[in-house]
């Protein structure tokens, strides 16, 4: 990490551990290891969100395709390994551009570079950062035909309310008056469905929540004992949201680039919400921030949907945009 970045890095933890409830900012698990387990979490048999969604692109991206039309930018919010805007991009009519946005630079990488050893043709052009901080896309691609955000995963889960509703407005301004916005959205199902997807048996999501304690006793002179720590996932049903906790198992002091902060028995840094929408309460969402969902896909059992936002109101979503 640059050291500014690592200045960031320390001043949240230290704020963060310092509050009454203890947290931290789930978007520091995607360190190279952190982007790695989140692949393998992916990959488990009780994570349904990554396959469903999927699913749903494979069976209606001819329809997606056509909404969306040709010489389109897609620029991905937080585009990880790739997989996912490779099924969009195969049925795109001459896409102009791709401009992956991650956190995970080193992922970023590889990621961008195996993506233009197959599609030759495609401008790709990372950047690596924040992508909740506005990003600042280059010139030439802001005057392309049209924008379309890729933002897949249910990573929307991650914000807060009105962090959401702030997230989707500059998404919005960066996209432009023609621009589009393609989501995945996790929806609100049966608890045990949705608590299991979150304490997979194989522990791969404990092993991705404790990496963040991990990544913090490599790259900021923390001395975590991982063992005196557990991994928490629990449904929230009044705010419809999962939510990630390290549990301490004993009573005592961490020490993190020489500051002490001391944990009680059984208490928790929270890491993650995950928050699950209804149809009907992220269209809500979307339409706070200024977006029209113009169209959406979902699967049989309506776990997870795909959402097709617009600019501008349309009042017939079969018309091409
Ligand atoms: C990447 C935020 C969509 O909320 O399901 C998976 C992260 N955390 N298992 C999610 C995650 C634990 C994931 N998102």
């Amino acid at each position: 990490m640059e050291t500014s970045e690592a200045k960031t890095f320390l001043d949240d933890v230290i704020k963060g551990l310092s509050l009454a409830q203890k947290q931290l900012s789930p978007k520091y698990f995607y360190d190279e290891f952190g982007a790695k387990i989140f692949e393998r979490i992916c990959s488990t048999p009780e994570y349904y969100p990554t396959r469903t969604e999927t699913m749903i692109l494979k069976n209606n991206v001819a329809e997606i395709a056509r909404k969306i039309g040709p010489n389109a930018t897609l620029i991905e919010y937080g585009s990880g390994a790739l997989e996912k805007v490779k099924i969009i991009l195969e049925a795109l009519e001459k896409p102009s551009a791709l401009v992956p946005l991650d956190i995970s630079k080193e992922q970023l990488k590889v990621a961008a570079k195996k993506i233009k050893t197959e599609f030759p043709h495609l401008n790709v052009l990372p950047i690596s950062g924040d992508f909740t901080k506005p990003v600042k896309l280059p010139k030439a691609l802001l005057n392309a035909e049209k924008q379309v955000a890729f933002f897949p995963g249910s990573t929307i889960g991650n914000f807060e309310k009105e962090g959401a509703i702030d997230f989707l407005k500059s998404v919005k301004a960066t996209v432009g008056e023609n621009g589009l916005m393609l989501i995945g959205v996790d929806l609100q199902k049966d608890r045990d469905t949705i608590l299991k997807a979150y304490n997979d048996e194989a522990g791969v999501t404990s092993e991705f929540n404790k990496n963040i304690l991990i990544r913090i006793n490599r790259e900021l002179g923390g001395n975590f004992n991982l063992n005196n720590f557990e991994h928490i996932a629990s449904y929230n049903e009044e705010h419809h949201r999962v939510e990630m906790h390290l549990r301490s198992l004993a009573v005592q002091t961490v020490c993190i680039s020489g500051i002490k902060f001391s944990f009680d028995l059984n208490e928790t840094i929270h890491t993650e919400n995950c928050y699950k929408y209804t149809h009907r309460s992220f269209s809500h969402l979307a339409e706070a921030a200024g977006f029209f969902p113009a169209d959406y896909w979902t699967d049989s059992d309506d776990l997870f949907t795909v959402v097709l936002l617009t600019s501008k109101f349309r009042q017939n979503s079969e018309d091409n945009f």
